[in-house]
């Protein structure tokens, strides 16, 4: 099932997301419905505080991903209760974009590499580092379960340009392909 991602301004996107336990009702069928959401919306990662769901899960997908020199063979993967280790290596410049963030996208800087250690599908422990753009897909959907967008990295100088095209997209006032849910349309 397809679900309605959440826009930029609604307030679950600004919720520190809580932990799940092992018997969170319907687990399986949520992380398929966020598969589906995401393939349905060309997205490689999807948050499930972007369907509305303040707890601690991301699914990405860059398996079809053109990685510069990197194998992105099967990355695909589910990310339960992920807490992030350390973040290391050199700072590196990505332009960015964000389901919740329809057509917009900005330059962010990030450091290479991220390890953490969360669940996988079946409540399995992992420990794992990952770099070059499995790390940039994971800082992102990452942040999205602290609360924090790509725009909260951009400066604020780029932010306030903007601004109106932001709130446009709270509103509701932009087209897009897939199902959306507008904090403040009227
Ligand atoms: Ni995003």
């Amino acid at each position: 099932m397809i679900l309605p991602i959440v826009g930029y301004g609604h307030p679950t996107l600004k919720k520190k997301a809580k932990p799940i336990t092992p018997d969170y009702p319907e687990l399986e069928e949520l992380l398929e419905n966020m598969f589906e959401t995401m393939y349905n919306a060309l997205g490689v990662g999807l948050a499930a505080p972007q369907v509305n769901l303040p707890i601690r899960i991301f699914v990405v997908d860059g398996s079809e991903l053109e990685g510069d020199g990197e194998d992105m063979t099967g990355f695909k993967k589910v990310f339960i209760n992920p807490e992030k280790i350390e973040e290391t290596g050199p700072e590196w410049t990505f332009e960015e974009g964000c389901l919740s963030i329809p057509d917009i996208r900005e330059n962010v800087r990030r450091p290479g590499d991220i390890r953490l250690r969360y669940f996988d599908e079946n409540f399995h422990e992992i420990t794992e580092e990952f770099g070059g753009m499995k790390a940039r897909i994971i800082q992102h959907e990452y942040d999205h379960l602290e609360g924090v967008l790509f725009t909260d990295h951009i400066s604020q100088l780029r932010r306030s340009m903007l601004k109106g095209r932001l709130s446009k997209i709270s509103k509701g006032d932009i087209s897009v392909d897939y199902p959306m849910k507008f904090p403040h349309k009227k």
